[in-house]
């Protein structure tokens, strides 16, 4: 919880909206996200790195609704991409186009073309596949493409292995030994304009010494680059910090990550960028649920909720953990254990195993913390169940900004060929 999403007598609130007011005209599950936490968490680290030039560049996965993206740009930051719809979604909630950054294994020629007519920031490059391939779009466009060349340093970043991207053996990057050739080849390209150097060696993590591994590792090659005339204006080491999710996980010194930064970087004269997305946004959202059944097995107790993992999919995805709280402390009775599961039909559709859940009776309203990071944006709707919607508050005010589908609206999509 933080301080904007809190009890206020015994009804949680978001900031100034009690939720229960919400479930009064909206039917659960949906999101919640708080605007003013966001806010907050973005001047939070905007301070930590002050003093030197950066510039922050939202990662748009870990929650691209465009109320999310509009309420960043206006605190003027920038975005990090990886697909033509987030570069879109960016300039559409305003974005400044020379503040965005387009990383991923996968650019394609349509989405390379878009981008650089419409101009951007820097293409972070994984490949030399892609380098040759934006070479290409780009003199077919007689323009030069920006680009930094994202290098895998072979770092363990500590954290969990499907959220590594730092290691020799993830598909991230071009390996840092080989990046000193990579650069001097793409230096002779008619469309390639090098500007800079990125690096993203994983997510929720803890550990700032893989960080400072990593930013030295940087040092050496700007200097082996210096050597060879190739001069960086931009130096850009990804997000990655982690928040805490439970009692157990440990949230990294946010002063320190700054002055580590500006210890090791900050003398080179070049622009650091920073991608972020957890951080800004972990903390901002609930997921708002509504226990369906307490259902008693030979040995276990389930509590299943209407939120699945179609809606909320960390938990299946990463075994990560959230905290399950009630809307409503007003009740009595005991706290009891349960394995709290969604209605999906799948087993790996179970949110929390052998969780103390407060008071929990068939249809109490509770709320997932700290969902606002990679919860609605990784939805789906298997099961064929619509999407989540999101709300968000502001202050007293509330607004849906992103509408749950009908079914009719889910079925106008597909087609019955009219075959025998
Ligand atoms: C290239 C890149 N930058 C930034 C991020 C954001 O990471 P985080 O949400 O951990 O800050 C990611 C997340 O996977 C990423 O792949």
């Amino acid at each position: 919880m933080n301080k904007h999403i809190s009890y206020k007598l015994s009804q949680l609130f978001v900031e100034d909206v009690a939720v229960s007011e919400i479930t009064e005209s909206l039917r659960t599950p949906f999101y919640v996200y708080s605007r003013t936490t966001i806010k907050d968490n973005f001047h939070r680290f905007k301070r930590s790195i002050e003093g030197f030039d950066g510039l922050i560049c939202y990662s748009v996965k870990a929650n691209s609704n465009l109320s999310v993206l509009e309420t960043i740009a206006k605190l003027g930051g920038g975005a990090d991409v990886v697909s033509l719809g987030e570069y879109k979604r960016a300039l559409r909630a305003g974005v400044d186009p020379k503040k965005v950054v387009f990383s991923g294994v996968g650019k394609q020629d349509f989405e390379i073309a878009e981008t650089l007519k419409s101009s951007l920031l820097q293409f972070n490059i994984e490949s030399i596949s892609e380098l040759e391939l934006i070479n290409k779009v780009a003199s077919g466009l007689n323009k030069q493409a920006p680009i930094a060349f994202r290098v895998n340093p072979d770092i363990d970043a500590g954290t969990h292995e499907n959220i590594s991207t730092g290691k020799a053996d993830n598909k991230f990057g071009i390996p840092i030994i080989n990046a000193k050739e990579i650069y001097e080849y793409a230096s002779k390209l008619n469309g390639i304009k090098i500007v800079g150097v990125d690096v993203h060696i994983g997510s929720q993590i803890s550990n700032l010494n893989a960080f400072r591994q990593t930013f030295e590792n940087l040092v050496n090659l700007i200097n082996d680059l210096k050597k060879l005339n190739i001069d960086l204006e931009n130096i850009d080491i990804g997000g990655g910090l982690g928040i805490k999710y439970t009692d157990d996980d440990i949230e990294p010194d946010l002063q320190e990550y700054g002055t580590l930064v500006r210890q090791i970087l900050g003398n080179l004269n070049c622009r650091i960028i920073f991608e972020p997305g957890r951080f800004i946004v972990g903390n901002s959202g609930i997921l708002v649920t509504k226990v369906l059944y307490k259902k008693k097995s030979q040995n276990k107790n389930f509590l299943i909720t209407d939120a699945g993992m179609n809606d909320f999919s960390r938990t299946a995805l990463y075994g990560a953990a959230h905290r399950l709280i009630p809307l409503s402390k007003e009740k009595s009775g005991e706290a009891e254990f349960f394995d709290v599961v969604g209605p999906v039909c799948e087993t790996t559709d179970t949110f929390l195993k052998n969780y103390l859940v407060e008071k929990a009776e068939e249809g109490d309203f509770l709320a997932f913390l700290d969902v606002g990071a990679y919860g609605a944006v990784l939805s789906s709707e298997y099961n064929t169940r619509p999407l989540v919607p999101e709300i968000m508050v502001y202050e007293k005010r509330y607004e849906m900004v992103r509408a749950r589908p009908t079914y009719e609206e889910i079925f106008d999509k597909e087609v019955m060929p009219n075959w025998e």
